[in-house]
This record gives structure tokens, C-alpha cells and sequence, in this order.
């Protein structure tokens, strides 16, 4: 007879015990795409989501390929890694372009020597309202932030081994549509699920980290450079606005061991936004 209570598998055997202390990422190497921040006239202008997910994933001991269409911008990320004493390359792609989202994974494993993790961050909202949504804007905001994705990730997932991850940076705008830009609200609906089935098979873990509001320069730009956008944070339960940091925590986080069980997930990180009605 069976036997009615089997036991679980055994952890991935790469994966340290969950109890070990130390940095979340010793040795990773890490491809972060859209690895750094719009420019902004302001010069105390915060960091945004990318730029912190790199240098925090360097501060935690991983290796980082910094990808990004505006090489000045990659250049300024990877020099605040150097300049902590991590190690950062900076790779140039456009992922409007299909094939520069092969080449980018490609060129970042050779970097690297290898992959075990994978940052899609890149996300951009055009129009407003269904009426002032061109179809030219339309096409645009899902070749970014939907069809870039699943290039990226179909590219990566062969080139990661069994205990690598991928964070794909959405937004609660999948959740709710708060964007006030459908093509926006649409594309960060997301494809994670899907990639999160395929991987699982070869021990590979997918998942989205969707922001609320973050007091990043995108941000500012969104709500029309009104750089407190206090009116719409005061409804946020922790009264505030995230940063680009804690973003970058939680994204961290996904990408290393200490998350081995989980994926498939969407995770918000908004200030409790997400559970308002
Ligand atoms: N700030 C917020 O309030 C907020 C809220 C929810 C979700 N998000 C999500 O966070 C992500 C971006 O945050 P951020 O602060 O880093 O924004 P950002 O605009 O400062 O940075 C995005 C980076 O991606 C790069 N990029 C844009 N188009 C590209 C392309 N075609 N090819 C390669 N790189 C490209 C940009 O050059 C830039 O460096 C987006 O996915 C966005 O939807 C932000």
C-alpha cells in the first residue's frame, strides 16, 4: 500500500540551510535590466527602483550586470557598486528591440560567467484614459513592459541553473487600476505564473514584486511632477510613500536562497495600498 504521508523532497540541494546568517546573495551573479534611473532636472532627485535593486543586491554579495538603453545612466549604478567596493559591468540594451533582449542576457552571462538571477525592471505608462490612448501608445507601453519581459525571460531561462530566480518588477497598477493609463494597467497585469510553471521544473523560481507608490523620479513624473503626491499617500494605510529602497529589499530577498519555497507570487509592496478597497 502507499504509503498515505510521503515526505516532502528534500530542499534543492545548492540552497544553504534557511537559518544561515550573512549576506542574502555571496557570489550570485546577477543581471538587473533597466539598471538605472530616468534623468531628472532635480539634483537631490531619489534613486530609482533599478539603480537600488542593483546596488543592494552588490551590497549583499552578488556580482552585477547593470543593463540599461541609456548607458550613462547603467554607468552611474554600476560606479556607486565600485565605489562600495562590489563588482558591476554595465551592458547597453534596448528591449524594444527583440533581439537586444537575447543579447542582453547573453552578453551579461559572459560578463559574469554565468547567471543566477534575473531583474526585469524596465516600465514605462503612456496616455490617459481610453480616449487619450493612441494605438501607437498602446503598442509601445506592451512592447516595454510586456513583450520585453517575456523575451528576457524566455532568453534566461535556459541560461539559469537550478536554484537561480527571476524578479519581474510590476506594479499595484496590475492589480487595480489606479494608473489611470490602460495599456499600463494591462501589461502589469503580468506573465509570471506561466514562467514560474516552466522554471519550477528546472528549479527555477519567478516572481513579481509590484510597488504602489515609490518616491522615485518615474513616480514623480506620473503624478505630474507633484513630488509629494501627499493627497494620494495619505490614503496609503502607512500614510507615506515607499522608497526605491524597499523595493529593492524585497526583490533581493526573492532572488536569493532564503526564498527558495516561493514562487509564482505577486508581492506588493505598498504600504498596505493593496488592501483598499
Ligand atoms: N515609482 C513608482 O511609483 C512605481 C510604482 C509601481 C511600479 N513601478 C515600476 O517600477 C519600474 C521602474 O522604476 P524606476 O524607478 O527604476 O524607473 P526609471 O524610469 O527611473 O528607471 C527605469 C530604467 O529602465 C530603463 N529603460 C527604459 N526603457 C528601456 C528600454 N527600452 N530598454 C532598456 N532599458 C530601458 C531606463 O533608462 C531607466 O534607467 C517600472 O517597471 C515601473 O512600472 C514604479
Amino acid at each position: 500500500m502507499p504509503d498515505p504521508s510521503p515526505r516532502p523532497p528534500a530542499p534543492h540541494p545548492s540552497a544553504p540551510p534557511a537559518s544561515a546568517g550573512g549576506p542574502l546573495l555571496p557570489g550570485r551573479r546577477i543581471l538587473v535590466v533597466g539598471a538605472g534611473t530616468r534623468p531628472s532636472d532635480d539634483p537631490a532627485a531619489p534613486v530609482g527602483n533599478g539603480r537600488a535593486i542593483a546596488v543592494t543586491a552588490a551590497r549583499e554579495g552578488a556580482q552585477v550586470a547593470c543593463a540599461d538603453v541609456d548607458e550613462a545612466a547603467a554607468g552611474a549604478t554600476a560606479g556607486m557598486i565600485a565605489a562600495e567596493g562590489g563588482r558591476a559591468h554595465v551592458v547597453i540594451a534596448d528591449v524594444t528591440d527583440p533581439e537586444s533582449c537575447d543579447r542582453v542576457v547573453m552578453r551579461a552571462a559572459e560578463k559574469l560567467g554565468g547567471l543566477d538571477g534575473v531583474v526585469f525592471n524596465p516600465g514605462i505608462g503612456i496616455g490617459y484614459g481610453l480616449a487619450g490612448t493612441g494605438l501607437a501608445d498602446w503598442d509601445r507601453v506592451m512592447q516595454v513592459n510586456l513583450r520585453a519581459p517575456f523575451l528576457v525571460g524566455k532568453a534566461a531561462l535556459p541560461a539559469l541553473d537550478a536554484g537561480a530566480a527571476m524578479v519581474f518588477i510590476g506594479s499595484l497598477a496590475g492589480t487595480k487600476p489606479g494608473s489611470r493609463s490602460p495599456s499600463y494597467d494591462a501589461s502589469k497585469a503580468g506573465l509570471v505564473r506561466h514562467i514560474a510553471a516552466e522554471g519550477a521544473g528546472r528549479g527555477v523560481r519567478a516572481n513579481v514584486v509590484a510597488p504602489g507608490l515609490i518616491d522615485t523620479v518615474m513616480g514623480r513624473d506620473a503624478s505630474g511632477g507633484n513630488t509629494s503626491r501627499d493627497r494620494a499617500a495619505a490614503l496609503i494605510p502607512m500614510h507615506r510613500q515607499g522608497t526605491a529602497w524597499e523595493v529593492a529589499d524585497v526583490v533581493v530577498f526573492l532572488l536569493s536562497h532564503r526564498a527558495a519555497y516561493v514562487t509564482g507570487q505577486v508581492v506588493h509592496v505598498d504600504g498596505g495600498l493593496s488592501t483598499l478597497r
